[in-house]
């Protein structure tokens, strides 16, 4: 039997050097590439990230950031630093760049397992934050495995018959098997983590033998920053993404 691993990121945010790091240290363990939505918002390099995850022929789905900063979505809706990052990346994404954003899909369904932004019965705006709404996922899922993003926070959830969604603890490099009850994963963040660990965060996953790898990755953090402040960024989206 031949396996074909998958390489499952999220919330790239134009965060390059993030990006480039997760590539280089997955390198030679994946043949699939899946990108769980915004690509873009926040980093300085949303048309780079895009380009090489183009380059890579990824598989990807839109989150809200990508349907704001190409026009589709309205600001209204972001937090003020949230909006500030979405202005500067409507200015600095190529009209090829927002063309693409603009027709990604919202939900997509692969080798039977389900992938969305921030959940399947919302995708764009939708959080799983916590077990009550994961045990809603878990119990309406079509998928074996469901992938989301969105939140910045690895996580993974395992309906158990008559409890609802119980969290797993994440441990990294560890084999984590989702053969027997419906599972919910997020990778966590690669551009800009918010857990208080500054590491690029992806995962591994192997559709054949039902089993997912977590993994952390450090990244330049003083490239990007120095990018960031060369390009006028306000310092604390600059603290977010690449903290000292
Ligand atoms: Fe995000």
């Amino acid at each position: 039997m031949s396996y074909s691993p998958i390489l499952v990121i999220a919330d790239v945010h134009g965060n390059l050097e993030a990006l480039s790091a997760v590539l280089n240290q997955a390198s030679g363990n994946f043949e699939e590439l899946w990108v769980l939505g915004d690509i873009a918002g926040y980093g300085p390099d949303p048309n780079l990230c895009l380009e090489l995850l183009r380059k890579y022929e990824a598989i990807m789905i839109a989150g809200n950031h990508d349907f704001a900063a190409c026009g589709k979505l309205s600001i209204n809706n972001f937090n003020f630093e949230a909006k500030q990052a979405i202005q500067i990346h409507k200015s600095i994404l190529s009209e090829e760049s927002k063309s693409f954003l603009r027709n990604l899909p919202e939900i997509i369904v692969r080798r039977s397992i389900t992938l969305a932004h921030g959940n399947p019965e919302n995708p764009i705006w939708g959080y799983v934050i916590d077990n009550i709404s994961a045990t809603r996922v878990l119990a309406a899922a079509q998928s074996l495995l469901t992938l989301i993003g969105h939140t910045h926070i690895p996580a993974l959830w395992a309906l158990s018959p008559g409890a609802g969604a119980e969290p797993l603890r994440i441990e990294y490099n560890k084999e984590f098997h989702y053969s027997t009850t419906p599972h919910l994963a997020n990778p966590g963040s690669v551009g800009q983590s918010r857990d208080g660990i500054s590491t690029a965060r992806y995962m591994i996953l192997h559709p054949e033998l039902k089993t997912i790898i977590f993994r952390s990755c450090p990244w330049n953090r003083e490239a990007t920053r120095k990018k960031m402040q060369k390009r006028g960024y306000p310092e604390s989206l600059i603290n977010r993404m690449a903290p000292k």
